[in-house]
């Protein structure tokens, strides 16, 4: 008598054949352009002690609720299978004292994360993830560059009929102001809430906004929205994220409903959405977390970053040819400020997009430094030219060969190409 066959667990799947090779060019893709802007790859564990996620994502959050597989080992601790990666690349930060380290730490990965949610086409149970953090400036240009740059994976993987959403969260301040009058509205309605809602008025009124519950719905139509609620040096900065993504060409709509389903969030949040994707459409998204770090046990620490589903961007995008080239060439060019005004940045935002398209690895200076600071982390960086932006034109220097000119900003991107093929 045969053995009866075993099969893999429900919501999982083995990666094989086209399958496989179309992980690996994805991978050497997001690799491409998350090196190519100064993002080093980091790698956690697959499980860490529960209470990482349950401080860290959220006590009323669905996934700290009910998703987590949570175990037990031999000597009574309680562990858990990441089901993210933002938590663990914050204790990371923490425990290997990166905040010493020049700011931001840019890390990335492309790791395996667990949720016990209901399996469907695009929803499994263990799934992958690439994932980029910015850690220690709160800068509006980190926001605006880390958008941009999960535009820029999913377009190179034509992923279709995307569409970008952006908003704001405010600081802690701003957010227990408007709970307070989010509470009050959905008490007001309590009776057409779904129980669900109801039940979660206290710990997490926000998720109201995600109900697709008919009442619900219709509560939440005329809901205080929290955006209109920013205190004015929130509503500066995300103002100065979406000056930037417009310089940037980088198109999206401000839904001031968009909430997400991890609660350290704060200030700029956003989703990539696929109509090709049905139901689950979520490719990626992320926002801000200044206060992750330190509720994690670390120094005050600004944050953000994004994670995108590999399985999502697969299925709503076309396979690139394998065999691309990636190439790990050190930074040809920085961009350094000299002054640190709103208009400066936008030129140097702009600059590195044009930059980056004509396919050079190039930086910006994202940490607030002075002139000096900057040109120091530039030769840190091994920088081969640096264009210090001014208020008319950039001085273009050679940090090899030691000479240095004046040139138009338009011309930035020529000198260094040049400089580059006359070696
Ligand atoms: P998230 O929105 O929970 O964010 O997940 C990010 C992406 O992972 C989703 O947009 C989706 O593509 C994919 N994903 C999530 N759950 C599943 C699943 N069960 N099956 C397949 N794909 C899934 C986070 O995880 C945050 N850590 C993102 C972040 C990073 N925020 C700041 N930094």
């Amino acid at each position: 008598m045969s053995e009866p066959k075993l099969k893999a667990p429900r919501g999982t799947f083995d990666v094989l054949g086209e399958q496989a090779a179309a992980r690996t060019a994805l991978e050497a893709r997001a690799r491409a352009i998350l090196e190519g802007a100064g993002y080093e790859r980091i790698e956690t564990p697959a499980f860490e002690a529960t209470e990482l996620f349950q401080r860290g994502v959220g006590e009323s959050t669905d996934i700290v609720r009910k998703e987590m597989f949570t175990f037990e080992d031999a000597a009574g601790r309680s562990l858990t299978l990441r089901p993210e990666g933002t938590a663990p690349v914050c204790r990371a930060y923490v425990e290997h004292g990166m905040h010493k380290r020049r700011q931001p730490v840019k890390l990335w990965y492309l790791s395996s994360f667990f949720r016990h949610e209901r399996a469907q086409a695009g929803r499994y149970r263990q799934f992958w993830q690439v994932g980029a953090e910015a850690l220690g400036s709160e800068d509006p240009a980190v926001d605006a560059e880390s958008i941009t740059l999960l535009a820029t994976l999913l377009r190179e993987m034509d992923v279709r009929d995307v569409r970008l959403r952006v908003s704001s969260l405010g600081g802690a301040e701003a957010r227990s102001e408007y709970r307070e009058r989010l509470q009050e509205h959905l008490r007001a309605n309590e009776a057409s809430l779904s129980d669900d809602v109801r039940s979660r008025i206290d710990v997490n009124p926000l998720r109201a906004f995600d109900s697709d519950h008919p009442g619900t719905v219709r509560v939440m139509e005329d809901a205080p929205r929290l955006l209109e609620h920013l205190s004015e040096e929130d509503a500066e900065h995300f103002a100065e994220v979406r000056a930037l993504l417009d310089a940037a060409n980088v198109p999206y709509e401000v839904d001031s409903t968009l909430v997400r389903g991890l609660d350290y969030y704060t200030r700029t949040v956003f989703e990539f959405t696929s109509d090709a994707l049905g139901a689950q459409s979520g490719v990626g998204g992320g926002g801000r977390y200044d206060r992750l770090v330190e509720q994690l046990g670390g120094p005050a620490t600004p944050g953000m970053g994004w994670a995108a589903g590999i399985e999502r961007i697969l299925l709503a995008g076309e396979v690139p040819e394998v065999g691309q080239p990636t190439s790990y060439a050190p930074l040809e060019l920085f961009l350094a400020l000299e002054r640190t005004d709103g208009e400066t940045r936008r030129r140097a935002f702009v600059l590195l997009q044009e930059a980056r398209s004509a396919g050079l690895k190039a930086q910006m200076d994202l940490g607030g430094r002075s002139l000096k600071g900057q040109l120091g982390h530039a030769s840190a960086l091994g920088a081969r030219y640096v264009a210090i932006l001014g208020s008319d034109g950039a001085t273009f220097r050679d940090m090899q060969g030691g000479g240095q000119e004046q040139i138009a900003t338009d011309a930035v991107v020529h000198a260094v190409l040049r400089g580059l093929h006359d070696l």
